[in-house]
């Protein structure tokens, strides 16, 4: 194919600086933005008397031909078109003539690709917002399964204080709540019209931008012509997005990894989401929950490439910002693989109750809850801690829990011990009690839930 920008240079390019040039292997995905676009740029040069109304009709019949084509198998993209734009250009002009070779007219592959991509990504972000969305019900009905699961929560990883697996898996629907507005604020500013920026500095042609804007259902256009081609923000703002999606993904497989090790045993995964070993005929291996903390590395890896891409860029476009849909594309096409997999993985792993309630019967977890008993008795908290942390080391010492510690030897240590301190302690009682907002009591986990379940609908 001859290049549409043959006239200054002869067009003849070297094959492989010509293959180095290439974007059709990424952008060819945007080729229903890129039709949907050109439709549009048609209608509106005719509605501005720019084009006549049979030359904007063979234009936009001739496009929605394409598009049909495509779609029914019978017109293959060409994989040597330089990209997406010159190929649908140049398809249509073969096809239709002379009122192709208009359609370019008052536009330019600068505002064009900076055009689809927006349009392009306005879906991608609702097809991850749907993934999302059915995450966070998934952890919301998995939660309700185990409102009322002790296990104990940690800190650095050492037992700490009773929750239950309920609380804990809300925490991550909350993450994943806000991942999902991040998403859609991402989406909103980036939901504004590039196209009659053309090259760098407007047209001298009399334009109607914002009519063009709203046949592609744009809030706005940009204000400024070289702002307006020049805008990367929205792949930026859409990768940190999707960034946070990824590191919170990222925590939890780190948990279901543990939580599946025989050293916790609080989860068994379903046989759908694990593997096994070549050669340890014992193992079930967490390979989803690992890809996932593993992939994540690679979204980052498009976040700082795109910033990188970005900060030395003078105004307005440079071919630099090519760079930007492959980035923007594995992000979008790896966290929507990530939450495609995870969702189900924790929608069909089956909790295991008991190792859960073992791994909260020892650790100390009601310790805190003892020195709130003496607290409750009238004695400063400060000392109650102390002696408290002297009642650990003497069960420590002799091998035992504060359940079977005897009542002699509490009340050795303070005369306002009884015998109703062994329900303050008791594990479930520790955790029934916490119903402060937000707390771990299976009402307030209730009431996360329906808050969620709520807001999602
Ligand atoms: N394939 C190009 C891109 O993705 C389209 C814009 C080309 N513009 C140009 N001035 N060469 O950025």
């Amino acid at each position: 194919m001859p290049k549409l920008w043959s006239g200054m240079t002869s067009g003849t390019i070297d094959e492989a600086a010509e293959d180095f040039n290439r974007s059709i292997r990424v952008d060819s995905r945007m080729v229903r933005e890129d039709i949907a676009g050109s439709v549009a740029h048609a209608k509106m040069l005719a509605a501005r008397n720019i084009i006549s109304p049979e030359d904007a009709e063979a234009i936009v019949t001739g496009l929605e031909g394409i598009l049909r084509d495509i779609d029914a198998g019978t017109l293959q993209i060409d994989p040597e078109a330089e990209d997406i734009h010159t190929f649908v250009e140049q398809t249509l002009t073969a096809r239709v003539g002379e009122p192709g070779k208009r359609l370019h007219t008052a536009r330019s592959r600068n505002d064009q690709v900076a055009l689809d991509t927006r349009m392009y990504l306005r879906g991608r972000v609702e097809a991850t917002a749907a993934l999302l969305k059915n995450f966070i019900l998934t952890l919301c009905d998995r939660a309700e399964e185990s409102r009322a699961m002790v296990m104990p929560g940690y800190t650095h990883l050492q037992r700490a204080q009773p929750v239950t697996m309920g609380h804990h898996l809300m925490a991550y629907a909350h993450m994943a709540c806000r991942d999902l507005t991040r998403l859609r604020d991402a989406a909103n500013r980036m939901n504004v019209s590039p196209i009659g920026c053309c090259a760098l500095a407007g047209t001298t042609y009399d334009t109607d931008r914002r009519y063009e804007a709203d046949l592609l259902g744009f809030d706005a256009v940009a204000e400024n012509s070289l702002d307006g081609v020049s805008d990367r923000d929205f792949c930026v703002e859409l990768a940190a997005a999707l960034s946070l999606i990824m590191t919170h993904l990222s925590r939890l497989s780190e948990e279901i990894i543990l939580w599946s090790s025989w050293e916790f045993k609080f989860v068994r995964l379903s046989d759908a989401y694990s593997t096994g070993s070549s050669i340890m005929p014992q193992k079930k291996n967490p390979d989803m929950a690992e890809l996932t903390r593993g992939k994540t590395g690679r979204v980052y890896g498009d976040l700082m490439a795109l910033l990188t891409m970005l900060k030395g860029l003078p105004l307005a476009y440079n071919k630099d910002m090519q760079e930007d849909k492959e980035l923007i594309f594995d992000a979008f096409d790896t966290v929507d693989a990530c939450l495609t997999v995870t969702a189900p993985m924790v929608g069909n792993m089956t909790f295991l109750p008991d190792s859960m309630r073992r791994a909260a019967a020892s650790g100390f977890i009601n310790a805190t809850d003892l020195a709130d008993f003496l607290v409750g008795r009238g004695m400063p908290f400060r000392t109650a801690y102390k002696l408290t942390g002297e009642l650990v080391a003497e069960c420590t010492k002799k091998g035992t829990t504060l359940e079977d510690l005897p009542l002699e030897a509490y009340r050795a240590k303070s005369e306002l011990f009884d015998e109703t301190l062994y329900d303050a302690i008791n594990i479930e009682n520790c955790l029934n009690r916490r119903t402060s907002y937000g707390g771990p009591a299976p009402e307030s986990v209730d009431r996360q839930i329906g808050r969620i379940r709520s807001i999602l609908k």
